[in-house]
């Protein structure tokens, strides 16, 4: 028994550990029910009892010899194990974990997805804009009243955008016809804030010119637009309107219905929601952007996101869009 025991101390002086298998064999040779120590104290078990006193303290700190020896090595090699265990580099990350698009961009991302079919580009423009491109150039007079159909907020000189007509006229300044693009941005009114409207919100502007584009082809285009978004039982009208940039001029309009209290309050109790202006570019904005209007025509529209998101996910409020509450937006988690 003195042999066995000086022999397992001598295995703790000299073993090497360097790995977590090797520690793992060393467990099953020496501490194991089957292995070396547990057969030592089985052995211990059956000595006689007065050799009990003269064994039992060094095998007791043999023992402890062993235990000691093995949670220092798992220290070394089991621990490190389970750490990289738990930080896998491999583990694909969960995009939806950390947030979600904002209803107003899901809805904006569709509308483009739909024009992009027709083969409309996307352009952006300036969120602070100059007085020319938010209302001289779009054939605004100055001191005409139609300045006051929309509140503006001023900067100085400079105007925060009330649409985003500005950057139609930004584009055709720029390039040469044909054009034919959608530029959603947000944009800023002075108005008393309420369930329908919001002191800034967003458009989505669109522009097609070329030659011999005429009404058939604006009214088919905003159509087809609204059967792919809402579906192809969706009812639509247009009336006339009024807007200084565009002759004639037309309102859409979208049946939201009356079957709820939402789509009452909505639509002010008519079931019809107006969703966006629209017509034929006023040959006063082409002349304005170098363009001849003896040569070219075209239409173009301005819609609002945030009415469309609305109808599209059946939102009672405009401000639920914009107050940042996460059991809100939650519902739109995935939605791309
Ligand atoms: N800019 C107009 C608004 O904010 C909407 C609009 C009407 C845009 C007619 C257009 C258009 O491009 O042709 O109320």
């Amino acid at each position: 028994m003195k042999l066995a025991i000086e022999e397992l101390e001598n295995v703790l002086n000299s073993i090497k550990i360097e790995s977590a298998e090797e520690l793992e064999n060393f467990k099953l040779t020496y501490l194991s029910r089957k292995g070396k120590l547990s057969a030592l104290i089985q052995q211990f078990r059956t000595v006689a009892p007065e050799d009990k006193k003269t064994f039992g303290k060094p095998i007791n700190i043999l023992k402890k010899k062993y235990e000691v020896f093995l949670t220092e090595k798992q220290k070394i090699f089991c621990e490190g194990k389970k750490d990289s265990n738990l930080f896998d580099n491999d583990i694909p990350l969960n995009a939806k974990k950390y947030g979600s698009l904002h209803p107003i961009k899901i809805t904006e991302n569709k509308i483009y997805e739909i024009f992009y079919s027709m083969g409309f580009d996307l352009r952006e423009g300036p969120e602070i804009e100059d007085d020319w491109h938010n209302f001289t150039a779009l054939n605004f007079e100055e001191e005409h009243p139609a300045r006051d159909m929309q509140d503006t907020f001023f900067i100085g000189e400079k105007v925060l955008r009330t649409h985003t007509s500005s950057v139609q006229i930004r584009e055709m300044e720029k390039g040469t016809p044909p054009f034919r693009i959608v530029m959603p941005g947000r944009v800023y009114r002075n108005e008393a804030i309420s369930s329908r409207s919001n002191c800034f919100f967003h458009q989505i502007e669109g522009l097609y010119i070329d030659k011999g584009v005429n009404f058939a082809d604006l009214k088919q285009t905003l159509y087809s637009f609204v059967q792919q978004l809402f579906g192809p039982n969706t009812k639509i009208r247009f009336r006339s309107s009024y807007f200084p940039f565009t002759e004639p001029s037309a309102e859409m309009d979208i049946w939201a219905g009356l079957d709820t209290e939402d789509a009452r309050r909505l639509t002010k109790g008519t079931g019809w929601l107006e969703v966006m202006g629209c017509g034929m570019v006023h040959p006063n904005v082409l002349t304005n952007c170098n363009i001849d209007p003896e040569v070219y025509s075209g239409f173009a529209f301005g819609m609002g996101i945030d009415r469309m998101t609305m109808l599209k996910y059946n939102i009672g409020d405009i401000r639920d869009l914009f107050n940042n509450d996460t059991r809100f937006l939650k519902q739109f988690e995935g939605e791309i």
